[in-house]
């Protein structure tokens, strides 16, 4: 070795302790923490940013592990790993609908929110539903109420209304996709919704069931009501609008399909949930300007009503992680009315947070979000609550039976008596 190539390692040797050294020193100061979360819209992308701010006042790291878009297939990946008590994750992102089922794996946050004096500034119905016999299961990230996504352009061109029931709204889409393909525009639909055989197609089914006066699948009461003529008259209405209005396709599709037809121009309505209204309106999109939002439509019938299914997000800490109280903290700051801001502006999430909706800022961001406090503060639960630990089976018998009847399979009525004896079966 001669002279000049010994400094040279040694410098390289002496710059790899001292990478060492700080490595060690970074990690001494702080701990990394896993968070779970699934992909729909830009929450992914939007993540460091969000985190970034806790990051900076703790010295901590967050690294997100992103999960399928379907929120079916994330239970299904999550009950795997905390029924094994994996300890490489912290933090669990989870839907409004899990709290009974996930309870004992997760802690109880009721302490740091109590301490923190936050409890107050969230809508109570929604800490009830993270609440399960005393425990804190989640704090809440978002809230989520579908709208009905309409083109002002087209309905204005063709001199449409926006439709309130949902035979005007098949009309409407018929008559704006047939005008519309006779003028070339051969890739246009009348109505985009969730269709795929998972927990969408719950949420959908229940607004149509519930729109008809035909109940909430299982009352809040335990009683099993979905058999019933209204329910059938709501998914054979559904069942009409496959091939015609919709596309065979929706038959698979979730929000990010029906996001996806709807972006590039080529659908008159769309059922989606808030996160779609930016992004909508974002540089990318053909219907950017073109578009607003309004309840969804009714059914017919007695107790016909504008039905919404209520969504939305919650954070969880697991009991099986090494850093919990680095982990609450976390929570405790992506459910804070700092972080909801966030959220609200760059993603259009609906806050938990009451004051958030006089906030000028996620307003200005959002001119739609005042008039949604309504839609959501009325929108009906799944039946997580009465079922409790059935839950997932409950909605996966439900949108296996709808999925049947929309793709034309089986009939609504003799699909509603089966499911209700499956549903005895399950809930005896
Ligand atoms: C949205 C809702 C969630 C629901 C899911 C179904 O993410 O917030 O509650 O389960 O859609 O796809």
């Amino acid at each position: 070795m001669n002279h000049m190539t010994k400094a040279a390692a040694l410098r390289s040797s002496a710059l790899a302790t001292i990478a060492v050294l700080a490595a060690g020193a970074a990690s001494a100061q702080g701990v990394e923490i896993t968070y779970v979360s699934g992909a729909v819209g830009n929450a992914v992308n939007n993540f460091d940013a969000l985190v970034a701010p806790w990051e900076e006042r703790t010295g901590n790291d967050v690294v997100l592990v992103p999960m399928p878009a379907s929120t079916t297939d994330q239970f299904g990946q999550y009950r795997l790993w905390l029924a094994a008590g994996n300890a490489d994750i912290d933090v669990y992102q989870t839907d409004v609908i899990w709290a009974p089922q996930l309870a004992e794996h997760f802690v109880d946050l009721m302490p740091a929110a109590t301490e923190a004096g936050v409890l107050e500034q969230h809508f109570p119905a929604i800490i009830e539903s993270q609440t399960v016999d005393g425990k804190l299961v989640a704090m809440p990230i978002f809230t989520d109420a579908p709208a009905l996504y309409y083109r002002t352009d087209l309905l204005e061109k063709h001199g449409a209304e926006v439709p309130t029931t949902w035979a005007e709204l098949q009309e409407t889409a018929q008559r704006i996709q047939d005008a519309e393909r006779a003028e070339g525009n051969a890739e246009m639909w009348g109505f985009v919704f969730q269709g795929n055989a998972y927990e969408g197609l719950t949420c959908d089914a229940l607004e149509w069931v519930k729109s008809f006066g035909g109940g909430q699948i299982v009352e809040p009461d335990g009683t099993i009501s979905v058999n019933n003529p209204q329910a059938a008259a709501a998914l054979e209405a559904a069942a009409g609008w496959v091939g015609t209005i919709s596309p065979e396709g929706v038959l698979a599709y979730q929000e990010e399909e029906s996001r996806g037809v709807w972006q590039t121009g080529n659908a008159v309505f769309m059922r989606n949930w808030p996160y779609a209204y930016l992004l909508g309106n974002g540089a990318d999109s053909a219907v950017a300007g073109k578009f607003d939002v309004a309840p969804l439509p009714m059914g017919e019938g007695e107790g016909a009503t504008s039905a919404a299914t209520l969504g939305g997000w919650n954070v969880a800490v697991s009991r099986y992680g090494d850093n919990q109280e680095v982990a609450i903290d976390l929570a405790m700051y992506v459910a804070s009315a700092e972080a909801q801001k966030q959220r609200a502006i760059n993603e259009g999430n609906l806050p938990t947070i009451q004051s958030l909706y006089e906030d000028a800022d996620v307003l200005a961001a959002n001119p739609y979000m005042a008039r949604w406090q309504e839609v959501f503060l009325n929108a009906v639960p799944r039946p997580s609550a009465p079922t409790q630990q059935d839950y997932n089976e409950v909605s996966t018998l439900f949108f296996t039976a709808v999925h049947s009847v929309i793709s034309g399979e089986a009939e609504a009525a003799e699909a509603l008596e089966e499911l209700e004896a499956d549903l005895e079966d399950v809930l005896e």
